[in-house]
Parts: C-alpha cells; structure tokens; sequence
C-alpha cells in the first residue's frame, strides 16, 4: 500500500528521485575518492581494484543496489518531467523564491548526457569495448593483479578519450549543482533563510566534484601521472 501511494503521488515519485539520487551523488564521491589512488601510484590503484573485487557478493549486492537506484531515478525523473512541461500553466504556490537557473532548467539533458557517459565509461573501464587491447584483464602488474592503473593511463593518454571525459564531469556538476539543494527542497530540509547557503553548498559539492575528477585526465596527457 505504501509502495503503491510512492508510485503514484507526486510527492512520492519526487521523494524516490531524491533519496535514489542522494545514493547516485554518495556513490559519485566514494568512486572519485577510490579513484585519486592514481595519484599514490600504479600499487596503490591496483591493490584498491584488487580488493574491490575480493569482496565478491558484497560487490554484486552494492552493483545492484546502484543499478536499481539509477533505473528507478531515470524512469521517475523523466516521468515528472514530462508531467511538470504539461502542467507548466500552473505556478509554482509556494516556492516563489526559487528562480529557475540555466541548471535547473537543463536537468534532463544534463542527465541524459550522463546516462550516455555511463554506458560509455562501463563499454571502457569495465567491459574493456571500447580500448580492448589495454584492458585491465589483458594486463597485469608484476604482483600478477589486472593493472588498473595502466588502463587508466593508456586511456586517458589519448586526448579526445580525456577530452570526452573532461565535457561529460562538466554536464555532471552542472546536474549535480541544482540536483543536490533540489534533494533539500523535496525532503523539506530548506527554508527561504538558509536557502542561499544550500545554493552555495550545492554549487561547492558540483566543482568539487568537477575538479576531483578531471584532475586525473588531465594529470596523465600533463604527463604528470605516468
Ligand atoms: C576521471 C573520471 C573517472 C575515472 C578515472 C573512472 C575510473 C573507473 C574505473 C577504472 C573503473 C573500473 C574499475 C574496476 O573494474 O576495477 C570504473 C568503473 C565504474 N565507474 Fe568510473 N571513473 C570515472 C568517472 C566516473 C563517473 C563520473 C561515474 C558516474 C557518474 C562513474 C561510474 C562508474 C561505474 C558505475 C563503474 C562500474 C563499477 C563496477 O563495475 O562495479 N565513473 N571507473
């Protein structure tokens, strides 16, 4: 019953999008912070792969939580927005300080171009599609572990590889920079008074981000990963 009231009030498919997209945003921050082990060396990445993968079922359990809360953000983002575009003549009651940004305004294709880097980055990284001959699997260190951190280094070597990367971790903040104070208005955690300061924090998080990511491609084609 409750599920059945989730799905079907508007409130709750917001609610759904919110607490799916705070796990996407929390995912986004560990996956960066696992990833700067590039910047402690090929050991350091390799061992982080290694025991990532040791943990096996636990692995496969955080792979579908994480594949279930995109699919379910996607389908009800994209439901409410095509459900706002049709109720658009109806203003907003109470919400009127809330301005629409360049951001906010742009979430579905934000979110899209995501959604396709996704698909681009798992044919990469974790299918080995798209570079098959520097593939962790046809790779190994001299501890005989899938050298992660060569395929990262092969990869972002190219420079439209990293090019592509760079543009997509842009569409990801600007997503990111209206997508977390939305998380605060929909769970009710705003007021108009500290509504500013949720502005700046979200905005904060998106460059963090931007810059926690990029500064992997772009420190392998500066060559100072090598
Ligand atoms: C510079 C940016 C990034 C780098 C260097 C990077 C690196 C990697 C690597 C090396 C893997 C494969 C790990 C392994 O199987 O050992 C991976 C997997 C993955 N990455 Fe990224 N990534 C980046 C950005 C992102 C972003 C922005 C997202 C999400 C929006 C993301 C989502 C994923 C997902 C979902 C997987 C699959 C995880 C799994 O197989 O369990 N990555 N990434």
């Amino acid at each position: 019953m409750i599920l059945k009231r989730l799905v079907t009030s508007s409130i709750g498919r917001k609610t759904i999008v919110a607490v799916t997209g705070t796990l996407l945003v929390l995912f986004v921050i560990v996956h960066m912070l696992g990833n700067w082990n590039m910047f402690l060396g090929p050991d350091a990445m390799n061992s982080y792969a290694a025991n990532l993968q040791s943990l096996g079922g636990l692995l496969w359990l955080a792979r579908i939580g994480l594949i279930v809360a995109f699919v379910l953000h996607i389908f009800f983002a994209i439901q409410l927005n095509i459900e706002n575009k049709m109720a658009r003549p109806i203003p907003y009651k109470k919400k009127d300080y809330v301005k629409a940004t360049l951001t906010s305004r742009t979430m579905a294709l934000s979110g899209l171009l995501i959604l396709s880097f996704v698909i681009y980055h798992l044919l990469h990284y974790t299918l080995g599609i798209v570079q098959p001959e520097t593939f962790k699997a046809n790779l190994t260190d001299s501890q005989g572990r899938p050298d992660v951190y060569m395929m990262v280094i092969y990869g972002f070597k190219n420079p439209l590889i990293s090019i592509s990367y760079i543009i997509a971790m842009f569409f990801l903040a600007m997503h990111l920079d209206h997508a977390v104070q939305s998380v605060f208005q929909t769970l009710g955690l705003t007021t108009k008074n500290i509504f500013p300061k949720l502005i700046r924090f979200s905005r904060g998080l998106a460059i963090f981000i931007f810059i926690g990511y990029t500064l992997i491609p772009l420190s392998i084609l500066l060559g100072i990963i090598k």
